[in-house]
């Protein structure tokens, strides 16, 4: 994997890039982050999963063994940093196609990750699924999250009517802590075969415990090279030398476009089975870094909001406001040596020169030209980005993927001086919620929501 940030330097971006001076004045500061990094490990226990999961591998291989041949679709219940690992992963490595296909899937079950409450959307699932050989996954690492509990609440009900206690007890399989909050207790109650979330580890950073391991076995995915990336990641990430470290300069480029007002950072794969991957990228920047408070209780508003785009799709919507508007952003794109497959496009049109100069190329060197071609048009037009080029889309660089953008957001929140493990922004609304639908314990809240003042009509349309 290489990365790849000579259009972040102004070197060669021009005057929105950044200056050796400017990384200069601030390395006292990563010098602090760096050793921050190495105290603080112990307490960033998902930095560790590469390395102490071998157990629970046997432990899932053997599981997926058991179940596989009894069950064809695989439903996972969760949301945010339960389910959007997962979805990467499984776009990123089968076929975009694996739920339509019996040969695509080979003997492995469909694969549907929730991560949300729409009713329409799970009514139109549940009517699909055949009860009989669905087995549900339940995941969430506080097991207090509504929207899981509720989903969780829904299937048990369903498949304790149509099978009983014991069959529906067999059909679920839960991933919590080990022992705080409810879902561990009712597995525990219930007898469901349960996964750990290792404490220390936050929803957003457990792609590579059973959150994000569970899954991607079911579909046949080599979790252990998964495991082996990232351990390979983890060697490359404790450089404390920063320009040899590409969690480190990521952060560290990052962090110096943000002081210099780009508060958006776009994430463009070139590749549809890393679209997903931009997805995952965008919680664990957003939420990680988007903080009210610095660690000593300063007010500061820090963050930079991440976007979402998919290189070659998004040049016809989005790469214009890039290219054009205004100077607030950091590209990141992420591409593909080898896509695993390609077509030719035939010689026609020869008599057509506007058309016939496509003949005799192929669709993975238009894609990669495109890719190639954007990043010249925004060095040219004077806009930071950089490039994580992985040699093919497999397990291992997956795993590397995962780990660094992780170290990266952690890095970056040293910088920043702010908490990159907790979320407080996302509480207020949940304490709406249990307020709104009535839960004990949060009466002041409802009270709180009910001396509002009551909505105008003129606002309405
Ligand atoms: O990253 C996070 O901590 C969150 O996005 C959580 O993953 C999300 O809120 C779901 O939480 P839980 O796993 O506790 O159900």
């Amino acid at each position: 994997m290489k990365l790849d940030f000579n259009n972040m330097m102004a070197e060669f971006v021009g005057p929105h890039g950044i200056t050796p001076a400017a990384i200069a004045a601030i390395e006292g500061k990563i010098g602090e982050a760096v050793k921050a990094m190495e105290i603080k490990r112990p307490q960033m226990q998902w930095r560790d999963l590469p390395h102490n999961q071998g157990r629970v591998v046997e432990e899932i291989l053997e599981y997926v063994a058991e179940m596989s041949p009894k069950i064809g679709a695989l439903v996972v219940l969760g949301i945010g940093g339960s389910a959007l690992g997962p979805i990467a992963l499984q776009q990123a490595l089968n076929s975009p196609f694996y739920n339509l296909s019996d040969d695509l899937r080979a003997g492995r079950p469909q694969l549907f990750v929730l991560d949300n409450i729409d009713p329409a959307t799970i009514g139109d699932l549940f009517a699909m699924l055949d009860l009989e050989t669905t087995l549900f996954s339940v995941v969430s690492k506080s097991g207090a999250t509504s929207e899981t509990m509720s989903q969780f609440m829904i299937v048990k009900q369903m498949l304790e009517e149509k099978f009983g206690k014991e069959g529906a007890a067999a059909r679920i399989v839960c991933t919590t802590d080990k022992s705080e909050g409810n879902l561990i207790k009712i597995a525990q109650a219930e007898g469901y075969k349960t996964f750990v979330i290792p404490s220390g580890v936050g929803g957003r950073f457990s792609q590579l415990c059973p959150v994000g391991l569970l899954p991607a076995a079911f579909c046949g995915l080599d979790i252990r090279a998964l495991l082996a990336g990232a351990a390979a990641a983890d060697s490359a990430c404790q450089n404390p030398d920063f320009w040899q470290n590409p969690a480190y300069i990521f952060a560290i480029l990052h962090y110096l476009a943000l002081k210099d007002g780009k508060n958006i950072s776009v994430m463009m794969p070139y590749a549809d089975s890393l679209k997903f991957m931009a997805d995952w990228y965008a919680q664990l920047w957003a939420e990680s870094l988007g903080k009210k408070f610095d660690n000593s209780g300063r007010e500061v508003f820090v963050g930079q909001t991440p976007v979402k785009a998919l290189g070659a799709t998004d040049q016809h919507s989005q790469v214009q406001l890039y290219a054009e508007g205004p100077f607030d952003k950091v590209m990141v794109f992420l591409g593909v040596e080898d896509y695993g497959a390609d077509i030719d496009i035939p010689e026609t049109f020869t008599d057509m020169p506007s058309l016939g100069f496509l003949g005799g190329h192929s669709l993975a060197k238009l894609l990669k030209t495109q890719q190639m071609a954007t990043e010249y048009a925004l060095l040219k037009a004077g806009r930071p980005n950089m490039t994580i080029s992985l040699p093919e889309v497999n397990e291992y660089t997956m795993g590397q993927l995962f780990y660094i953008l992780e170290v990266a957001t952690a890095f970056a929140g040293e910088l920043l001086e702010i908490d990159a493990f907790d979320q407080p922004g996302v509480e207020e609304g949940k304490n709406a919620t249990y307020a709104y639908f009535g839960r004990p314990g949060y009466e002041a809240k409802k009270a709180e929501l009910n001396a509002r003042p009551a909505k105008s009509p003129k606002y309405i349309c």
